[in-house]
């Protein structure tokens, strides 16, 4: 097979996490070049899979009492499910889990056994017991903790086997120098080349510490570590079943699509293993940027994690495919706003494209009953336009091949805007009323070609539009399977063409917001509860003055006895150290007395005394509870030697 075929693969998704605009963004990506090379007639093959070993699921699994096979089956649908939402078309999914990947990963390690790439050694490091993790020196906390628990690390020795990466640099290097464009963007090549620079160490492959993974061949005691185990997913895809022959030969045109978190993963040990097994590096890595939303850091307990069922949902599938490769060039970080994405269906896709389609078919139907004008003289204006409909078409094909997708949009879309003015130029309406049949006919069969050029276009990124608006051209067949590269202006099509309906309806705006505030409580509730009481109920702006007239102050709680008319509160004896008090409180079901009893706690001491179910009570403690008062905790201070009645604020 020569240039004329395409091998794309995403990352293979950890099943642990529920699919988020991460794995949309690669995946949809991925997908929209695995369509755009087959409408231009490539032979494409494009995959993707998930990443299912390793100690998180080891640990959900033990957590659930089920087995880890089990838990993988049951969360891989997440994203099986989401690839069908999204309208994906890969050729194959892989699971490290699966029977032809573990096969494969324990003859590969066995070759390299063989051939002394990997050998047995010892492993000396800091190691964090609870992460179950060697945490390299460089990233250790203050006195030796751990970055992530900050629990004290200990110095660990065991045997491990160990992958020859440091005899790779030269090699690496030459290659890197020698193929330029194997990492993209270049930022991302340079940063790699420093990186080998800086000098390689041989990789410890294997752990004992763990149980589900792939064992080493002939040595159970150990698994073989999750990233070896991974990245052989894009070569064990191609090397099982019946047309493997077949199927290897798109090695050869290998692009892995990545984020920039794991380009180290996929640009140095995965090459220098595939060099020691004998096999050519992958033709390019391509690493993009990260999403921020709404300007901020994507996290649960920010609760903005953005759900790609709920974009779909929400938005339609093409307008979110759209956006997510329009919005930031790929390659650069960029910011998820999904006010922004409302601007842009708005403008480029009811407006821009939408008033284009409407008004052509529109017409079309009007004044033809449908039926596509043959034989129609063109004019300069309209040879203009088939001019820029060409050049449209050859700069997409050069910007697609740099993955810029951004700018592949932004260039059709200049098209489709040359295309409006174009009606606004020719008043296709006053030709009609005129009578003008000849220079009517040529108006509207250059606007149908400019139509069917769009959609041809456009169907990698947003395939039902695409689809349907072939459909209102009276047009059948696939946009794929080579409809690009046969695509040429004017030819003899026997079509009806109809007025269908809008395909991107202009969103109201004021509703929208109105309609987000839910959207957005509803989604924090759901991340991150703990967060979310009151949600949206946010108080007016306060000022230190009137902080200060609560009188906080540290007590100590002396005796807890249930209340004798309520199985819901507690009369709590406090000490203030300047006086003693009962306060009445309803937090019986979350705590025995003997959990209270010498605790110091937090209370507002100037509250007015209230009579609580007869009860007096003499002010209040703080506590933090979720929303539904499933969880409650009592605010305390953190050095114990502080006395009571210190004043807090
Ligand atoms: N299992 C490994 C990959 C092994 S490939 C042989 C892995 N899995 S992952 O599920 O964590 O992958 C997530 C992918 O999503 C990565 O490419 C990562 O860069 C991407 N993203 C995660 N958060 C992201 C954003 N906020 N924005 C864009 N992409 C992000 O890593």
């Amino acid at each position: 097979m020569s240039e004329k075929s395409f091998y794309i693969t995403t990352p293979i998704y950890y099943v642990n996490d529920v699919p988020h605009i991460g794995h949309a963004y690669t995946t949809v990506a991925a997908d929209t070049l695995a369509r755009w090379h087959r409408s231009g007639g490539d032979k494409t093959w494009f995959l993707t899979g998930t990443d299912e070993h390793g100690q998180k699921i080891q640990t959900s699994a033990e957590k659930r009492g089920i087995t880890p096979k089990e838990l993988c089956d049951e969360v891989v649908q997440n994203f099986q499910k989401l690839w069908k939402v999204l309208n994906i078309s890969n050729n194959d999914f892989i699971r490290t889990t699966d029977d032809r990947h573990v096969e494969f990963v324990q003859k590969a390690f066995k070759q390299l056994l063989e051939s002394g790439d990997i050998y047995k050694g010892e492993y000396e490091g800091w190691y964090c017991v609870p992460c179950e993790t060697y945490v390299p020196d460089a990233q250790m906390g203050e006195g030796n903790t751990c970055p992530d628990c900050r629990r004290p690390l200990v110095r660990m020795k065991e045997e491990t086997y160990f992958f020859k990466q440091s005899k790779y640099a030269e090699k690496l290097l030459k290659y890197y120098e020698e193929n330029p464009d194997a990492i993209m963007p270049k930022s991302r090549y340079n940063e790699v080349i420093s990186y080998i620079k800086s000098g390689l160490r041989d990789q410890s492959i294997s752990r004992t510490t763990l149980k589900w993974g792939i064992p080493v061949p002939g040595d159970d005691k150990h698994v073989i570590y999750v990233w070896f185990d991974a990245l052989l997913n894009y070569v064990s895809a191609l090397s099982s079943g019946e047309n493997s022959e077949e199927l290897k030969k798109y090695w050869q045109t290998a692009h892995h699509l990545v984020g920039k978190d794991i380009i180290r993963f996929h640009c140095v040990i995965w090459p220098a293993v595939l060099m020691a097994l004998g096999i050519e590096p992958p033709k390019r890595v391509f690493a993009h940027g990260w999403w921020t939303v709404d300007g901020a850091k994507m996290s649960k307990s920010v609760g903005n994690v953005v759900d790609p069922f709920e974009m779909v949902d929400v938005y339609g599938v093409d307008s979110f495919r759209y956006f997510l490769l329009r919005q930031v060039p790929f390659g650069l970080d960029g910011d998820f706003a999904e006010a922004a994405m409302v601007q842009h269906i708005n403008s480029d896709l009811a407006n821009d494209f939408g008033n284009l389609l409407s008004r052509s078919t529109q017409m079309l139907v009007k004044y033809r009953e449908g039926r596509l004008p043959h034989d129609a003289a063109q004019t300069d204006l309209d040879k203009e336009i088939q001019s820029m409909a060409e050049e449209t078409l050859v700069k997409a094909e050069e910007l697609m091949g740099r993955f810029a997708f951004d700018d592949t949009l932004k260039t059709i879309w200049a098209f489709i805007s040359r295309c409006n003015k174009y009606i606004d130029e020719t008043e296709p309406w006053k030709l009609g009323k005129e009578g003008n049949v000849e220079r009517l006919d040529s108006v509207l069969r250059t606007l149908w070609e400019a139509l069917r050029l769009t959609a041809i276009l456009i169907a990698p990124f947003m395939p039902y539009a695409a689809e349907k608006t072939y459909a209102q051209l009276g047009l059948s067949g696939s946009l794929f399977d080579g409809a690009r590269s046969e695509w040429k202006w004017g030819g003899d099509f026997d079509v009806t063409v109809t007025k269908g309906e809008i395909l991107f309806p202009r969103i109201d705006v004021e509703k929208w917001a109105e309609e987000r505030k839910i959207r957005d409580a509803a989604r924090l509730v759901k991340q991150n509860p703990l967060a979310a009481r009151d949600y949206g109920k946010h108080e007016e702006e306060t000022t230190i003055e009137s902080f200060s007239g609560q009188e906080l102050r540290v007590a100590v709680v002396e005796k807890v006895e249930p209340a004798q008319n309520s199985d819901k509160l507690y009369l709590i004896s406090i000490d203030l150290g300047y006086e003693k008090r009962t306060i009445v409180s309803g937090i019986r079901k979350f705590f025995k007395p003997e959990d209270l009893i010498g605790k110091k706690i937090v209370v507002l001491c100037n509250l007015k005394p209230a009579k609580i179910r007869g009860n007096e009570s003499n002010g209040m403690l703080l506590a933090a509870s979720t929303v539904k008062e499933e969880q409650l905790t009592l605010l305390t201070v953190m050095d114990d030697t502080i006395p009571a009645g210190t004043r807090i604020g």
